[in-house]
């Protein structure tokens, strides 16, 4: 499938979109740790931003959130590619389209908690290691930091 055929949309609770970005971060990041994510999204989801790449079906192809944590800085969150379509470029480009979006949007800053397994990923995207490894959900854990240049 070409990259054009592939669209960066925001997602928004109650949409079917939405359902499939809950099944996505579901089967990827909470059913392997024996979870499931209704508890968060009650804790947390509230003011979050969702965007996803699609195909041309309307399928969800990749999705990550962005909690604020002040008016310029977010939490980037829940970072998942469908496992079929790992490995060819689509999460480079959703953090990229996401992080225009976010800095269209005023913010300055983001920090993640990355799983110890995805902290090349984000090293590749430009964020830095803070501090050491720790654990989170019972899996080690890196803080990774950005400053958004030419944040209007
Ligand atoms: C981690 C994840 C988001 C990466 O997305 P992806 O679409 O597979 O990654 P891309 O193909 O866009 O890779 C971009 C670059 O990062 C590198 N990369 C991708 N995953 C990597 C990883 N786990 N470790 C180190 N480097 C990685 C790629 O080699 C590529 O480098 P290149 O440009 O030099 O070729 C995806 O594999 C995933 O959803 N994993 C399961 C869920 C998860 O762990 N999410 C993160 C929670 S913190």
């Amino acid at each position: 499938m070409a990259a054009t055929d592939i669209a960066f949309r925001e997602i928004f609770p109650g949409t079917g979109a939405y359902l499939q970005e809950r099944a996505l971060r579901n089967i990827l990041l909470r059913q392997p740790l024996g979870l499931t994510l209704d508890a968060e999204v009650r804790d947390w989801e509230d003011g979050t931003r969702h965007f996803g790449l699609f195909d041309v079906a309307g399928d969800l192809l990749a999705c990550v959130l962005a909690s604020p944590l002040s008016d310029d800085s977010v939490r980037i969150r829940q970072m998942a590619v469908s496992p079929t379509r790992q490995s060819s470029g689509l999460g480079r480009r959703l953090m990229q389209e996401a992080e225009a979006e976010l800095r269209r949007s005023g913010v300055k800053s983001l920090s993640l908690h990355a799983r110890d397994t995805a902290i090349g990923f984000y090293e590749k995207l430009g964020y830095s290691r803070i501090g050491d490894i720790y654990l989170e959900l019972g899996i080690p854990h890196q803080l990774m930091g950005k400053e958004l240049a030419g944040s209007v």
